[in-house]
């Protein structure tokens, strides 16, 4: 990791354009005066006493904040338990249920007929439901999974397209206590194995299939070949919900209809009172060694932290239409479509499909047909509308929007602008907000109407959250220079563990940088800066972990998959810059003798990580060669690689290289 820190910061004095153009970049928006006006945190000021109070006295500022925003069943005794660092206990003795505080709640109240969810699925058939309906579609649910032998504590994992039933298999388990593991949709089934066997689902909630880019995609037959051969024993009941209507096998005895099951439940599900440190789900997501790790998250600080964000960044209110445009299979669908939103009683929409070159306008006219006020999106896909041009949202009435966001990667000042101009008519207030699986909810962000924002910087932490940029002991650096993003201080939405591994948690996140003075910092993987006025810049990965289009990817998986093909013998897998995808996916390989480099083996090398991973992890550009430049210990130099890969001179040392030729051979 050190190797590509140092590239990283060496970066910030480059005149690599990108780069430049944030440190050059000066521009300062004020926060809009009506959010100011109207918005709950309006000005700087009430941002700052908020900061401070919870810097002074964090127990009171989380006490108050948990009895304040979630119902509970029984309030807590403690606010934090961290007497075992890093291994946090927020609000022990509490019993409380996240189904519970984004549903029953809400029945008291004018909520109980507002929409909860509003759904357009890719051929356009759209669905609503009010909170009231959806409370008793999620009870159904949670009494089909008890039918099916769920109960307390079990592991369900989540294999769905973006349908209502994938949010309301989500909050069903969640009701019965039961953790979910939502494995993305684009996953392969080996991909879905692995996590299946790690997790030991007990059961699997899927679909026969989803529409993408208008076609009908199978899924269930992923779900089969993960499970043959007995390979995930845990697994004993499979839900199938029916969106294609393509023909799929049904596996007797195992596998049942959502439609025949559900429909037939109560339609009332008692919410399970739950400890505030029950886990509440598991999601995998990608690090710079082994396998993905299975983040665990529980029960009330999350709630906790993915409810007041929410409330915080999109100054919610009660008329707005919100949408995000994640995908329930990462984070930000779980926070940021279905629990941040409902728990809060907001209207959420949900979409199946994506813009497509049949219908290019695809997001606009959903802002335009369902008056949404408040879009969140990727600057990966902003970059996207930005090449195709503004003749296509022009086209679109979205007078509607009011603020927008972004999340998932840097956002580069000219999509900030264009998304600001084009999309936002130059009226909307743009929230970057930066954040992690890990870290449950967003954690450096502007508040619209208080913040004033940079173009390209997240600006600055959320109330409660001690961000820093350190060097490699932990202490602060100076204004404008780079270093680690790190969190100081424990805050109720953290991650808890890695499923199944402790140690793992401890060394990859809280150990990773060792303060002299013994304090343990949190670091997942990011460099930044900070600038003269406290803003943040986060540069993106300083670990082995690719951003491709806001998904993450660890290049020892897609080595892993590379290497498990009968004609590679060895593999090393770099980022390079993507204009469009933020970063692109280099591999170079060597091959087994005998075997030759022809087009069709790249080929089948590329659609074989598409098959071990997903069709994201497909490398851009697959290189061969007979070597990989390595040290006389034997380690592949990454930082040569990754010159390669981009078509830059290599710099720096190569004296370690064990064989120089070799540099020419990968040149040529
Ligand atoms: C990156 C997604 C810059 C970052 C919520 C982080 C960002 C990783 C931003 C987490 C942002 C996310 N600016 N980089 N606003 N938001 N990132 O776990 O590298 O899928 O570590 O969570 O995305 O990706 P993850």
């Amino acid at each position: 990791m050190l190797e590509r820190t140092v590239l990283f910061l060496s970066m910030a004095s480059d005149s690599n354009s990108s780069i430049e153009s944030v440190l050059q970049e000066q521009r300062v928006f004020p926060p809009s005066s009506d959010i100011s006006k109207r918005g709950q945190i309006g000005s700087l000021e009430t941002y700052q006493r908020m900061f401070n109070d919870a810097k002074k006295d964090p127990e009171k500022f989380w006490r108050e904040a948990a009895l304040k925003e979630l119902s509970w069943f029984e309030p807590f005794k403690k606010v934090l338990d961290w007497s075992n660092p890093p291994f946090a206990r927020w609000f022990d003795g509490g019993k409380t249920n996240l189904s519970f505080n984004c549903l029953d709640r809400h029945l008291d109240s004018d909520k109980a007929d507002k929409y909860a969810l509003i759904w357009e699925g890719e051929p356009g058939d759209v669905r609503r439901f009010t909170y009231r309906e959806l409370y008793h579609e999620v009870c159904r649910t949670a009494n089909a999974l008890k039918a099916l032998g769920v109960g307390k504590g079990d592991l369900v994992a989540l294999y769905m397209p973006m349908i209502p039933e994938a949010a309301i298999a989500m909050l069903a388990c969640a009701r019965i206590g039961a953790p979910h593991s939502v494995v993305f949709g684009g996953f392969s089934s080996e991909a879905l194995r692995d996590r299946l066997v790690d997790g030991e689902a007990k059961a699997v909630i899927t679909a026969d299939g989803g529409y993408r880019k208008d076609k009908a995609v199978p899924l269930k037959p992923a779900v089969d070949a993960a499970l043959a051969d007995n390979s995930c024993p845990s697994v004993q009941s499979v839900l199938v919900v029916q969106r294609t209507k393509e023909k799929i096998h049904m596996e007797d005895g195992r596998d049942s209809w959502w439609h025949e099951l559900v429909p037939t439940q109560k339609r009332e599900c008692q919410a399970e009172p739950m400890d505030s440190e029950a886990r509440l789900f598991v999601l995998y997501t990608s690090g710079s060694t082994g396998k993905p790790k299975g983040v665990v998250h529980t029960t009330a600080g999350y709630n906790l932290w993915a409810h007041l964000t929410f409330q915080w960044i999109f100054d919610i209110r009660e008329d707005d239409v919100y949408w995000c445009t994640a995908d329930v299979g990462w984070i930000t669908g779980h926070s940021y479509i279905v629990y941040g939103p409902l728990s809060n009683g907001a209207t959420t929409v949900m979409y199946e499909g994506a813009p497509r070159p049949s219908k290019p306008g695809a997001f606009w006219e959903l802002i335009q047909k369902h008056g949404i006020t408040i879009f969140y999106t990727a600057p990966t896909a902003i970059r996207a509308f930005m090449k195709s041009g503004r003749s296509v949202p022009d086209k679109y009435d979205m007078t509607s929007l009011r603020l927008l966001g972004t999340v998932g990667e840097p956002i580069n000042p000219e999509a900030w602008i264009w998304y600001r101009e084009v999309i936002g008519g130059g009226r909307c207030p743009i929230v970057d907000t930066w954040w992690q699986t890990e870290t449950g909810g967003v954690m450096i962000s502007p508040l619209p109407g208080a913040t004033p924002t940079k173009p390209g910087s997240a600006t600055l932490p959320l109330p409660g959250i001690e961000a820093d940029v350190v060097d490699e002991k932990g202490h602060s650096v100076a204004p404008d220079e780079g270093g680690y993003l790190v969190i100081r201080r424990p805050w109720p939405g953290m991650m808890r563990t890695v499923h199944g591994n402790k140690q793992r948690f401890r060394e990859s996140y809280w150990e990773y940088l060792r303060p002299e003075d013994g304090s343990l910092i949190y670091f997942a993987g990011d460099g930044a800066r900070r600038d003269v006025d406290g803003y943040f810049w986060v540069m993106g990965r300083v670990d082995d972990v690719i951003n491709v289009s806001g998904h993450r990817l660890g290049t020892m998986e897609i080595e892993s998959a590379l290497v498990s093909h009968n004609a590679v013998s060895e593999a090393a897998v770099v980022g390079r810059q993507d204009d469009l995808k933020g970063e692109g996916i280099v591999a170079f390989v060597t091959l087994e003798s005998g075997r030759e480099v022809t087009e069709s083996l790249l080929k089948e090398l590329r659609e074989h990580v598409g098959e071990e991973i997903g069709p994201i992890a497909r490398p851009d550009e697959i290189r061969c060669s007979d070597a990989l430049p390595k040290t006389r210990s034997g380690k592949i130099m990454r930082r040569i690689l990754r010159a390669l890969a981009s078509g830059e001179e290599i710099s720096g040392d190569t004296s370690t290289l064990e064989d120089r030729s070799v540099l020419e051979k990968l040149r040529s």
